[in-house]
C-alpha cells in the first residue's frame, strides 16, 4: 500500500514512520512520497534524506481551498498513493482531498480526543489541568478532529511537568501509536461500522495503559 504523508514541520512523526520502513517493520506500507504545505520545513529535509519523492503546495499561492487540495492530489497521485498520513500538516483539508481519498486520510492528534481539538492541544490540556492526556490516531472527515478514532494511547501528566515536558511525553508516544496504525490499515485490518473502529486480530489501542 502506497503512503503519502502530509507534513509541515519538525518531521518526527515522519521520521518515526520512515525508520519504522527501514527496519522492515510497516507491513505491506510503504512511504511513496512527502509533500508539505511549507517549503523550508525541515521534514521535507528529513524525506530528502531518506531518498524520498518530495512535493511542495505553499497554500500562500492559493486563494481557494479547493485548488490548494487539487494540488495536493496532484502531487499524491503522482506516486499512486492509496493512503494518505496527516503527520504534523497544519491545513484543514477541503472536500476535494476528502473525496479524493475516501475513507483513506489519518491524522495523529496531541490529546485523548474528543478532548482538545485543534491546535495546540498539549497546551490546552495543560492548562486545564488534566491528569491523563496522550494522543489519538483518527480517519480524517470534514471536522477539525472530528473524525472516527482508530487508537489512543495515554501519558500521565506528571505534579512537575510544564507544556513542553507533557508535549515531549505525548509526542514519544505518538511516534509509537502512529506508525503501529499505518501497519494496521496496510494490513487492512482496520474495519469502521459508522463511528465505531475495530482493528482486527488486536491493536496497538490502549496498550500503553499497563505501563503508566
Ligand atoms: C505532533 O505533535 C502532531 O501530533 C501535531 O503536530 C506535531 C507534529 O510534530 N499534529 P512532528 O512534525 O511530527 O515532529
Amino acid at each position: 500500500m502506497n503512503v503519502g504523508v502530509l507534513v509541515s514541520g519538525s518531521g518526527t512523526n515522519l521520521q518515526a514512520l520512515l525508520d519504522r520502513a527501514r527496519r522492515g517493520d510497516l507491513g505491506p506500507a510503504r512511504i511513496a512520497v512527502v509533500g508539505s504545505n511549507v517549503p523550508d520545513c525541515a521534514a521535507l529535509a528529513r524525506a530528502r534524506a531518506a531518498g524520498l519523492p518530495t512535493f511542495v503546495v505553499d497554500h500562500r499561492d492559493y486563494s481557494a481551498r479547493a485548488g490548494f487540495d487539487r494540488a495536493l492530489m496532484t502531487g499524491l497521485r503522482a506516486q499512486q498513493v492509496d493512503l494518505v498520513v496527516l503527520a504534523g500538516f497544519m491545513r484543514v483539508l477541503g472536500e476535494e482531498m476528502l473525496g479524493a481519498f475516501p475513507g483513506r486520510i489519518v491524522n495523529i492528534h496531541p490529546a485523548l480526543l474528543p478532548a482538545f481539538a485543534g491546535v495546540r492541544a498539549q497546551r490546552l490540556a495543560y492548562d486545564a489541568g488534566v491528569k491523563i492526556s496522550g494522543c489519538t490516531v483518527h480517519f480524517v472527515d470534514s471536522g477539525v478532529d472530528t473524525g472516527p478514532i482508530i487508537a489512543q494511547a495515554a501519558v500521565l501528566v506528571h505534579e512537575d511537568d510544564d507544556e513542553e515536558s507533557l508535549r515531549a511525553r505525548i509526542l514519544a508516544e505518538e511516534h509509537r501509536l502512529l506508525p503501529a496504525v499505518v501497519r494496521a490499515i496496510a494490513e487492512r485490518r482496520v474495519v469502521i461500522e459508522d463511528r465505531r473502529v475495530r482493528i482486527l486480530g488486536g491493536g496497538p489501542s490502549g496498550e500503553n495503559l499497563r505501563s503508566l
